[in-house]
């Protein structure tokens, strides 16, 4: 059918035809808006999910609803070799511009971007020269607040003043971080004790987090009290009838149908995995010669869907890994699908635990596996076993 009139997204952060199965969570954070811009007090929320489950497309939607409220919004995406320093800066600035046009007092917003700048300013890379933070902010940069070069106190100060330029519109800031668990460790300490300093002045910014399933262990490794801040939302697979929704409701606008048996088979090959269901969803509907969509449409779309995942979905991350951390994740689908313990893994390859723990590092550090509980390592990307046992060795 028409390439052209094809609703289906699958990409990184690509916004679905139809944000399936996502209610309870988006509820969630309609509750966290209202009761931080009534000041009381709420924990902020947490995302955590296996890649290509919709975190990225989910955090989007929670700053829609933030912006749709007057909120000031701001997002970053951590990178394990940057401070956070310089990209919270940004962020910041954009929600204070989407602030201050609506602001009674120019010079409170003035006041605001000086510390800001300072804060910035205090960037490590940038004093060495190395980089500049180009901010375009023309007012000077003050002194003696959020530039000690702390980064936990600095923060703080930096959250509790631009809470308050929020408070005097009766709104809030909400500042959005995707690949939290990328967040360097010493950042993290300080971005969980501003947080904290926060929820105890009632000040209305809040700090919303994605990422992989051991950004809560993460976070509790940095700050005993993360639980305290942060509600957890692990967000999953779809089930049938979210990933039917996920299918349906776009074809529909296009007065396009699915059989029952297409659906079956579509269910059976995506597995509720949102990229999936948007990848077989796609390739079916450009070879399927006219609606609705059958199951022999399905049967011959699946392979070319497959192959598209096996080279950018699958074959993009395996081709990032060494030799050595290859033999370790086929180690590690040999052992099946779920999170397998850590000594299995050496001892099917005959090794000693300790002489693996370069290659395990690296892997989590790439992102390819995580660590969500002691001893015990997963694939990120789901059906990666499932891959791997089908790549030559
Ligand atoms: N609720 C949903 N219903 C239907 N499709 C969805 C849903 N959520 C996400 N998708 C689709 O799934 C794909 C992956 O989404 P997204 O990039 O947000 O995942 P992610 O969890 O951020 O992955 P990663 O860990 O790799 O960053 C996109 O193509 C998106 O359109
Ligand atoms: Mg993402």
């Amino acid at each position: 059918m028409d390439p052209v009139r094809n609703p289906y997204a699958p990409g990184a952060g690509q916004r679905p035809p139809e944000l399936a199965g996502r209610d309870r969570e988006l509820h969630q954070f309609e509750v966290v808006l209202e009761r931080v811009a009534r000041g009381r007090p709420e924990r902020s929320m947490v995302l955590t999910g296996l890649r290509g489950v919709g975190k990225t497309v989910l955090l989007n939607t929670f700053k829609s609803m933030a912006m749709q409220r007057l909120w000031g919004t701001g997002k970053i995406e951590a990178r394990p070799d940057q401070s956070i320093r310089r990209p919270v800066a940004a962020s910041l600035h954009m929600a204070i511009r989407e602030l201050a046009p609506r602001h009674r007092a120019p010079e409170r917003i003035e006041e605001f971007l000086g510390v800001l700048k300072a804060f910035a300013m205090r960037d490590p890379a940038a004093a060495k020269g190395t980089s500049h933070w180009s901010p375009g902010i023309d007012v000077p940069a003050s002194r003696g607040r959020a530039d000690s070069g702390d980064l936990e106190i600095d923060l703080t100060e930096l959250f509790v003043d631009a809470a308050g330029v929020a408070t005097d519109l009766g709104v809030g800031i909400a500042l959005f971080i995707d690949e939290m668990q990328d967040v360097q460790a010493p950042d993290i300490s300080a971005l969980c004790a501003a947080c904290h300093e926060l929820s105890q002045t009632g000040g209305p910014l809040i700090v919303v987090g994605a990422g992989l399933p051991h950004l809560p262990s993460v976070l509790s490794a940095s700050k005993s009290y993360s639980e305290r801040l942060f509600r957890y939302a692990r967000i999953d697979r779809l089930d049938r009838d979210a990933a039917d929704l996920a299918l349906i409701a776009p074809a529909e606008r296009e007065a396009v149908e699915f059989t029952p048996e297409a659906l079956d088979a579509l269910y059976e090959a995506a597995d509720g995995y949102p990229y999936f269901v948007q990848a077989y969803g796609k390739v079916a509907w450009d070879l399927a010669p006219r609606s609705p969509i059958t199951v022999d449409d399905i049967k011959v779309s699946a392979p070319e869907a497959e192959e598209e995942l096996a080279v950018g979905f699958f074959g993009s991350r395996y081709e990032r890994a060494t030799p050595a951390e290859r033999d370790y994740m086929h180690a590690m689908a040999q052992l099946g699908d779920d999170p397998v313990p850590t000594s299995d893994v050496a001892e099917s390859l005959g090794r000693k635990p300790s002489s693996l723990s370069p290659a395990r590092d690296s892997l989590i550090k790439k992102g390819l596996i995580y660590s969500a509980e002691r001893g015990v390592i997963g694939f990120t990307v789901p059906h990666f076993g499932r891959f791997l046992r089908a790549q030559p060795l």
